[in-house]
């Protein structure tokens, strides 16, 4: 579907820009379909992606704002997958061949040798108040522990329901930024939220927060006036959540890994899959790669249970940089024998509130692997991660990844240059022992028409 151009499309442009928000749905609709040389038949395809029912249209619609359509990611089953000796059926969202079927082969290898063993680490997650204070910083150390005890009093009753669950706020503490940016503070506040992911619960507790401070400070009738006063810079959580944990690892002896590589024994190719992990720890490029791969399971999974991907990949990331430098997130150990690979990474999950209960396809999610805790959530979607991470080191250390990965995409090239089904049958039969490109691709179609 071509877009237009020249003037038409620069008036259009001009309609979008203004007010865009305040339409109707299909005037939306109608106007992004203008853009278009064939306006109908985009109405057309747009309006095929909308749900039937047009009540769980409408539940899409309220999700995001200027909704216009759906956008449809595979939603796939990872079907082996033993974790602590008990058995899971793992729904994966994610769009990119191989994933479901890398974390699946892992899996299945993985439970005929014990399956993954996980353990949560903790669950503190950190929320901050910025602020900033004109006066002597010895003055507002002496002051914190009223602050703390008056902040706490007013959000008493916000956080009743969290503290009866065993949740709510952990401790707070004062930090000193003035050296750096004149007069900033802040308090950095560490919680538990129990089985929600608990930003909104966070952001609540911190915005309260900000409105005590000042509150406490315009009180001070013992301070001068113009110390009275408090800035609230900005109130929110902390995506980094080092101290909201899970670790997840396999092992074996070494000589269950015999028959990975034809030309290895198994303790031969220990070494070598250490050795590709191990370059994971000293290169950053081949980090971020490594790590992207772990994180084709772990997002697949939060996509699956409605969590939030961005925030659990950004602490990912952030953690994977606390050595000062970023680092492979994974890592190997050979000991004894015994062939240990093991993940730890921060993960901020929830099974209760959000879209984990509101978007259908979530709930099923959490309802197939059994309604688990946030806790348990974590080690599911962390040993996805580890058994992504050892599919794709497999691969690359012994037959490469774009055998597998073709053979996928050959479906994808395939629908892309529209053959039908007897001619895709054929080109996977030819192909099987070759190449897959998209020119290779295409000349073999026409070869067929010919
Ligand atoms: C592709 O999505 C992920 C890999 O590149 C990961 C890796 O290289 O370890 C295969």
């Amino acid at each position: 579907m071509k877009r237009k151009n020249g003037k038409q499309a620069m008036a259009t442009r001009e309609r979008i820009k203004k007010g865009f928000s305040k339409l109707l749905k299909e005037e939306k609709l109608k106007l992004i379909a203008n853009y278009f040389e064939n306006p109908g038949e985009v109405i057309n395809l747009l309006k095929s992606y909308w749900h039937p029912d047009s009540k769980q249209q409408q539940l899409f619609d309220e999700f995001s704002e200027n909704t216009i359509t759906n956008f449809y990611i595979p939603y796939g089953i990872s079907p082996n997958v033993t974790i602590n000796g008990k058995d899971y059926i793992v729904p994966m969202v994610i769009e990119e061949s191989s994933v479901v079927a890398a974390a699946s082969a892992a899996a299945k290898f993985w439970g005929e040798r014990g399956g993954f063993h996980a353990e949560v680490i903790d669950v503190r997650k950190v929320g901050q108040v910025h602020f900033g204070w004109g006066g002597d910083k010895g003055k507002l150390l002496e002051l914190f522990p009223e602050i703390e005890k008056r902040l706490l009093a007013d959000t008493d009753a916000m956080t009743e329901k969290m503290r009866k669950r065993g949740g709510g706020i952990l401790g707070m503490r004062l930090i000193d930024y003035s050296t750096q940016i004149p007069d900033y503070y802040q308090i950095r506040v560490e919680f538990n939220t129990g089985d929600a992911m608990g930003a909104n619960f966070i952001n609540s507790a911190l915005e309260q927060f900000g409105h005590s401070l000042q509150d406490f400070f315009a009180e001070r009738n013992d301070l001068h006036e113009e110390l009275r006063k408090v800035e609230i810079i900005m109130t929110i959580l902390s995506n980094n959540t080092p101290d909201c944990r899970v670790k997840v690892w396999v092992e074996c002896p070494v000589e269950q890994l015999d028959g990975i590589d034809e030309h290895l024994s198994g303790a031969e190719y220990a070494k070598k899959f250490k050795k590709a992990v191990d370059i994971a720890h000293i290169d950053v490029d081949r980090a971020t790669t490594h790590n992207k791969g772990i994180y084709n399971g772990i997002d697949a999974v939060v996509i699956a249970t409605g969590n939030d991907f961005r925030a659990v990949e950004a602490a990912g990331h952030t953690f994977a940089s606390r050595n000062g430098r970023y680092e492979s997130l994974s890592n190997v150990t050979l000991e004894n024998g015994i062939f240990h690979f093991e993940l730890e990474v921060p993960m901020a999950l929830g099974t209760v509130g959000g879209l984990t209960s509101l978007h259908p396809l979530a709930k099923k999610t959490l309802e197939l692997l059994g309604n688990p805790t946030a806790k348990e959530l974590m080690m599911i979607a962390a040993t996805m991660g580890l058994a992504n991470n050892f599919s794709a080191v497999r691969s690359l250390t012994t037959k490469g990844i774009q055998a597998g990965h073709m053979k996928m995409h050959l479906n994808n090239i395939l629908n892309q240059l529209n053959a039908n089904e007897e001619d895709k049958k054929k080109a996977r039969e030819y192909f099987k022992d070759k190449t897959v490109s998209f020119a290779g691709v295409e000349q073999y179609l026409d070869s067929l028409k010919k």
